[in-house]
């Protein structure tokens, strides 16, 4: 488990599976907005969940955020398209409902940082999210993102293309100080 100062991250367990299906997954308007591709009803259960746990996929490490005593779920985060090679990865985050607006995301992201550069020994780590997300633009930018460029009308969103922003983050600009999560 990684602990950052509000949340921690664990691994998913198949008891997360259908609180995350209900609340995130089968949400159409979260879906649409936060997940690539189409939101398109999922058998609970399936394989095709993206809650699924799967642990044979090493290019994501897929977590529960969980709070920092562990004993309610939050949300998923994850780092996916893990690339050993050019030593980066794309950051995704998803919290129930009831657990946005609480500082729980800015220290996930804080977390996830830590697993990339320290555990990883990741070099680049880079968050894509909808121009008008202004909850995620500012959880990554507390943490050092910067903006990298506009991807012009990149998202389809129920009925419409939304630009998108990346933004990166470096390890050298990383200030994962003292305040770096802990493992247990
Ligand atoms: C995006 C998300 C992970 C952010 O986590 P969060 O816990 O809600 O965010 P925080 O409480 O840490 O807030 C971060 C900052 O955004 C601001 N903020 C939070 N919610 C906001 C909102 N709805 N509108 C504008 N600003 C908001 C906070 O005031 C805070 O700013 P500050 O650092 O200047 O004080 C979470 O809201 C979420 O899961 N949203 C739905 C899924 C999603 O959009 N995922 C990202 C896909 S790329």
């Amino acid at each position: 488990m990684l602990r950052g100062s509000k949340v921690a991250l664990r691994a998913q367990h198949e008891d997360d599976v259908p609180v995350l299906q209900a609340e995130l997954y089968d949400d159409v308007v979260y879906h649409s907005r936060a997940e690539i591709g189409p939101w398109r009803p999922i058998t609970p259960g399936s394989k095709e969940s993206l809650v699924v746990v799967d642990d044979e996929d090493e290019r994501t490490a897929a977590f529960s955020v969980v709070d920092v005593a562990g004993d309610t779920l939050l949300g998923i985060a994850e780092l996916w398209r893990i690339d050993s090679h050019n030593r980066s990865a794309h950051l995704g985050l998803g919290l129930r409902p009831s657990a946005r607006g609480k500082g729980y995301g800015t220290d996930a992201v804080a977390v996830l940082c830590h697993y990339g550069f320290v555990v990883r020994g990741l070099r680049r780590l880079q968050v894509e999210t909808l121009a008008d997300n202004a909850a995620m633009l500012r959880s990554a930018e507390r943490n050092g993102f910067v903006r990298e460029g506009v991807l012009r009308s990149s998202a389809w969103v129920l009925g419409e293309f939304q630009d998108e922003v990346l933004l990166g983050l470096l390890a050298h600009d990383w200030k994962g100080d003292g305040a770096a999560p802990l493992s247990s």
